[in-house]
């Protein structure tokens, strides 16, 4: 629970997540709640691997392999000098994904072992890095990513960009995804170009696709378009990542359209799964049973209306206190 409140402070504390948390308040309270009861759960973990510990073996697989430090230490030297904005007064930044979703992205790709694993936005190449080295420890697989590169500098090419994007930008002169050291490249195809033009021969071309990950545009139309498009192409039992999820309310509406279609499950309020089929099911009734007494929702409730009763009740007392100990605020203390 307290890993639950935590997030939902993170989220007010952003104006965007803010902003569209309210918009969703006001127009769809049962979507919210549904939202907020997700967030932060662990559920997705007991969905997709066999145990806790399972995931975390996997996780610390790419933790302890020293990749991470690499490309981290690759970002920073090549941002250590770099510094401006883009044409909508967004600041250059590296773009790459939060540890956390990286970590949970590649213990899936190693513990669903698919075949086919299609990405939209690669930016820098973190989390393409990061994907591509559990395939190659898979031994398996292949990674097909989408990307149109914002070079930063490059006042006309960041006008073809929507408004709301962030600052995510390639240093000048490097090419979308050069941070994949060359050893991983070679269960690798580069597709550059906008999703909407990219992705639609691409999936065709694909047929079907093991693992969707979206990245790229977070715009409510793009997200819309593309986890629309790469649904229709993902294998039965196949799964669906959407990264930065508040950013639009296309994530909540997709889940309301596949309704019984698929199961979704959220790692956090910026990362969630939708995995295919009615194979999930079994993973659903697992993970309700595994409901531990303090994540559940009703719980949660139950908690915060003792706060508020014990606070009632001890008003008084934590009133005398403070102003035994802080007369001077008598005059416009409330009670
Ligand atoms: C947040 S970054 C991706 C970060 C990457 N996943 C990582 O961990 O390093 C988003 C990328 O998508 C690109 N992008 C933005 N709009 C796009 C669009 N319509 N189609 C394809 N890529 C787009 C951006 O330029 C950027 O390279």
């Amino acid at each position: 629970m307290f890993h639950r409140l935590t997030t939902l402070v993170a989220d007010v504390r952003s104006r965007a997540n803010a902003s569209v948390a309210i918009d969703r308040a006001l127009r769809d309270p049962r979507l919210l709640l549904r939202y907020i009861r997700r967030t932060g759960s662990s559920a997705w973990i007991r969905a997709v691997f066999d145990t806790r510990r399972e995931y975390e073996q996997l996780a610390s697989e790419v933790r302890e392999s020293g990749l991470i430090e690499e490309l981290q230490r690759g970002l920073g030297d090549a941002f250590a000098g770099l510094s401006g904005s883009t044409v909508r007064g967004a600041g250059y930044v590296d773009g790459a994904m939060k540890i956390g979703h990286v970590l949970a992205l590649y213990a899936v790709v190693r513990k669903r072992r698919p075949a086919v694993v299609l990405e939209t936005g690669v930016c820098n190449g973190f989390s393409t890095a990061i994907l591509l080295e559990g395939l190659r420890r898979n031994d398996t697989g292949h990674l097909y990513s989408v990307d149109l590169p914002e070079v930063a500098g490059d006042i006309d090419g960041g006008r073809q960009f929507w408004s709301g994007k962030g600052g995510a930008v390639v240093p000048p002169d490097r090419p979308s995804g050069w941070l994949v050291p060359e050893q991983l490249q070679d269960r690798w195809t580069l597709c550059l170009g906008r999703s909407t033009a990219v992705l639609p021969g691409l999936v065709n071309r694909l047929g079907q696709i093991d693992l969707f990950i979206h990245d790229s545009e977070h715009s409510l139309e793009n997200q819309m378009f593309e986890f629309r498009l790469a649904w229709q192409h993902l294998c039965p039992g196949g799964l669906l990542a959407a990264s930065d999820i508040n950013c639009s309310p296309a994530f909540l509406q997709f889940c309301e359209e596949i309704r019984d279609a698929g199961h979704v499950y959220f790692v956090d309020d910026g990362l969630a799964f939708m995995v295919k089929g009615h194979e999930a099911r079994p993973h659903t009734a697992r993970t309700n049973r595994g409901n531990t007494f303090a994540a559940s929702f009703w719980w949660q409730l139950l908690f915060l209306l003792w706060v508020g009763v014990v606070s009632a009740l001890y008003y008084r007392q934590f009133s005398d206190l403070v102003l035994a100990r802080f007369p001077a605020v008598r005059s416009w203390w409330p009670w």
